[in-house]
């Protein structure tokens, strides 16, 4: 049991890692691209479809391991704290933030306000989560 917890916070931990490299990558790509010639927005855009690709990856993978882990090891999510549904509020936040940016048009919504509410998000989740489990 401790085993498959511990396999399950490796890949949570690896996932966090890829989503805050993400976070930080992307707007500077984001950034170059309103000033880019065509031929480098063809590079940007290619590596911006990367970043958002790693994106999902990362959120996905949290959200497995994240689940698993608190069924491997409190048998659900009955008795967590009030630091653990506030980092779950903030994960739906950056879910629905995804979504928003999956399903709208590009623009429809300021890059850089969504940049900085995951990026508020990140940093709150990282909070929450280590008030909630230590
Ligand atoms: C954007 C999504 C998420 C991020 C950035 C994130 C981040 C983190 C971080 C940094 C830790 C290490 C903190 C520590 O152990 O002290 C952690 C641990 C943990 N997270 Fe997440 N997490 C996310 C989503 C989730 C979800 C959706 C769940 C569950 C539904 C979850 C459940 C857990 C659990 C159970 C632990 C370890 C608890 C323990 O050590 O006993 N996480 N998370």
């Amino acid at each position: 049991m401790d085993l498959t917890f511990n396999i399950l916070l490796i890949l949570h931990l690896a996932a966090f890692g890829l989503a805050i490299a993400t976070t930080i990558a992307a707007p500077l790509v984001g950034s170059r691209m309103a000033l880019a010639t065509p031929d480098s927005l063809q590079l940007l855009g290619g590596i911006g479809k990367q970043l958002q690709f790693n994106a999902r990856i990362a959120f996905a993978t949290l959200l497995v391991t994240g689940v698993a882990m608190v069924f491997v090891r409190y048998g659900g999510f009955e008795g967590q704290s009030i630091w653990f549904f506030l980092k779950m509020g903030l994960v739906v936040v950056i879910l629905v933030a995804m979504l928003i940016g999956a399903f709208t048009k590009p623009g429809t919504i300021n890059p850089r306000v969504m940049g900085w509410i995951t990026r508020l998000s990140l940093a709150g989740i990282i909070i929450s989560a280590v008030m909630a489990f230590n």
